[in-house]
This record gives C-alpha cells, sequence and structure tokens, in this order.
C-alpha cells in the first residue's frame, strides 16, 4: 500500500463524492482514518475478518487488544450484541450519539479478530458527522481503533495520523480537528456490577445517574513494567517520543534547567506554572493531544506534566496524563 490519499471535508457535511470513496475502500476490505467526535479512528469492515487483521497490521497492535465497532443508530447495535438489556437501551437513550462505549456478549455478527477473542464487544454510535456518514455510506458496522501507531498518542487532527500512518492506510478524511478530543468512556455492561474500563467525557456521575445504579471503576492504571491484565490497562499507553514526566499537582516545580530545553503543561485555574496551559476538563480533554503531538515535533529534551486536581471532573484528563508520562524522578 504505497500511497495514502487525504481528503478534505467538511466536518458537518461532508462532499459525498469523498464519502462514497471512502466506503467504497471499506467495502472492499480497504482501511480509511476518518474524524469521530473524540479522535480519528483507523475503520475497516468490522464484518470483514481479513480487513480487520489490516488494522492490527497498520497500528502494530497486539492481538489481544480488542477493537471498538461503530454503528450509525441505537437500531443496528442489538445485531453486534448477544442480548440488549435495559441497561444498555437507557444508556444509548441518552448518550448516543456520543463518547460511550458499551462492551456486551457478542452477537455471531462479530468475528474473533474484532474482540481479541474474547466474549464480548464494545459498540457505540458516533456522533453526527464524518463518521456517521461514513457508517451509513458503507452500510455496515465498521471497526475502528484510534488511527495512531500502537503506543502513540491518539490522534485529534488529520496531520497526527498521517504523520504515524502514511503508507499503512488507503484514504485519511481530514474535517479538521476534533471536538471532545479524548477517547470514549468505556462501560463494561457484562458483569454484575457496571465497570468503567476507560473513564472519558462521559462520567461515572452521568452513567450511574442514568442508572439509577452505582458503576464502578476499573482500578487505575499498571505501573510501569507491571503486565497487562486486560484491555486498556497498559500503564504507557499514549506517550509522546519525547521523554514525559509528571509531577503531582501541588508539588514544587523543578527550577528552570538551563541546559535542557522543556515544555511545562499545567491544568487547572492557576495559570502561574506552566508553559502551556488548560485551565478546564473540556477544553484540556480538547487541546490535550494537539499539544503533545506539537510540543513532541518540536525535539525537546523533555516534557513536564503537572498533574489536573484530583477531584471526579479530571478524572479521565488524569488518566491520559499518567498514561503519557512516568513520574518525576524527584517528585
Ligand atoms: O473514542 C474512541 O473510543 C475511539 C474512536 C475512534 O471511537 N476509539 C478508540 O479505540 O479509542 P481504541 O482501540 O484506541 O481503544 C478502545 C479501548 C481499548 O482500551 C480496548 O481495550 C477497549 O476499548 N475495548 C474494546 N473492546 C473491548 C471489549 N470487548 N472488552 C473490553 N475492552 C474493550
Ligand atoms: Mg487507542
Amino acid at each position: 500500500m504505497p500511497l495514502t490519499r487525504v481528503l478534505v471535508v467538511d466536518p458537518e457535511r461532508p462532499d459525498p463524492a469523498a464519502i462514497a470513496e471512502a466506503a467504497a475502500v471499506i467495502r472492499a476490505g480497504g482501511l480509511v482514518a476518518f474524524p469521530t467526535e473524540t479522535v480519528y479512528g483507523l475503520g475497516a469492515d468490522a464484518t470483514n475478518p481479513e480487513a480487520v487483521a489490516r488494522i492490527f497490521e497498520a497500528k502494530g497492535r497486539p492481538a489481544t487488544n480488542p477493537l471498538i465497532v461503530h454503528i450509525a443508530r441505537k437500531e443496528d447495535a442489538p445485531a453486534c450484541v448477544a442480548a440488549w438489556p435495559d441497561s444498555a437501551e437507557a444508556l444509548a437513550s441518552r448518550f448516543w450519539p456520543g463518547p460511550l462505549t458499551l462492551v456486551l456478549p457478542r452477537s455471531g455478527l462479530i468475528p474473533d479478530v474484532v474482540t481479541a477473542g474474547q466474549g464480548t464487544v464494545g459498540v457505540r454510535v458516533p456522533r453526527p458527522g464524518v463518521a456517521r456518514w461514513l457508517i451509513l455510506e458503507a452500510g455496515r458496522p465498521i471497526a475502528a481503533p484510534s488511527a495512531n501507531r500502537s503506543t502513540g498518542i491518539s490522534p485529534t487532527e488529520a496531520w497526527h495520523a498521517l504523520k504515524d500512518l502514511e503508507g499503512r492506510v488507503d484514504l485519511i478524511l481530514d474535517g479538521g480537528r476534533t471536538s471532545v478530543g479524548i477517547e470514549s468512556t468505556v462501560l463494561d455492561l457484562s458483569n454484575e456490577v457496571p465497570t468503567i474500563l476507560r473513564p472519558g467525557a462521559v462520567t461515572q456521575a452521568q452513567v450511574s445517574e442514568a442508572l439509577g445504579e452505582p458503576v464502578e471503576h476499573l482500578a487505575g492504571v499498571l505501573e510501569l513494567g507491571q503486565a497487562a491484565r486486560g484491555p486498556g490497562q497498559m500503564a504507557i499507553h499514549y506517550a509522546p517520543r519525547t521523554p514525559a514526566f509528571r509531577l503531582d499537582w501541588g508539588s514544587p516545580i523543578p527550577s528552570p534547567d538551563l541546559v535542557r530545553t522543556s515544555v511545562t503543561i499545567a491544568f487547572g485555574e492557576d495559570p502561574d506554572d506552566g508553559d502551556r496551559w488548560l485551565p478546564d476538563p473540556e477544553s484540556a480533554a480538547r487541546d490535550l493531544y494537539a499539544t503533545l503531538h506539537e510540543l513532541d515535533a518540536l525535539g525537546l529534551d523533555f516534557l513536564l506534566l503537572i498533574m489536573p486536581p484530583d477531584e471526579p471532573r479530571w478524572r479521565a484528563i488524569r488518566d491520559r496524563v499518567r498514561r503519557a508520562t512516568r513520574p518525576w524522578p524527584d517528585g
């Protein structure tokens, strides 16, 4: 696959010819990177095992890490799953289309390669826009992880995906910067207690309120060097190439190092400490990955991220910062 085509599209009203071209690539078993409201996805026909295998190859992704299946409407979910419980209906009615992935026992429609051989499948309906037009035009569910190489930062702009996947993907639909900016909340409904496997823009409190029952968070990400217990559990999973460190919120900032070049990113109300400042969880989600991609291209000696405060509204951002960094040696 020598060439990657890039088509620029309007994010809300993409040119039907571009969508038709991308849908033809999907139907023919090829790979298309496309914007969702969260991050860019690397999509293939979810019902075609050979096409899905190409996703793993292009990303360098371990075959043990399952993919999310993207559908155009809630009514298409029951075909992907073995059973559609009331809890799923309640959550889908409330949060779809949107950044919430529901993990449920899978149906026979979904091949092994998508679920990494597990008995469950993750499904979600992305917000209206390029992703939904593409799924509708392709006429089938689209399996898509984030459109980055396996250990890199998720893409929120087309060039992030191109940088990682040029020559590895047939087509990239460039719909500009994504609006949410971090990956969807992944909620496992296949066990007794609904469990958030990956925090995202849809919060524990929102899910719990919609269900009228308590919802758990899977215990925190693993530290470096520990083996992953399950999907999404790798500690360093979204790291930039530049060494990136984190300091706990409230720790003293190390004094400037006059020899090495670095940039400090801070979160929260107080702009004092950062060269870059992401003031609230929504703008931090929108800008975090773009900031990391941009700074990673500068050839700095290191990046320093000050952890956001330990508050529920910062949970998803704290999760992503933790995964992208190691603790500051003296912090
Ligand atoms: O926002 C998103 O979720 C983006 C866009 C493209 O939709 N996709 C995305 O995919 O972030 P990916 O593959 O980078 O992350 C999917 C996460 C992984 O941590 C994976 O392990 C988990 O969801 N996952 C998928 N299917 C699962 C399943 N059946 N059981 C448990 N975890 C699952
Ligand atoms: Mg990913």
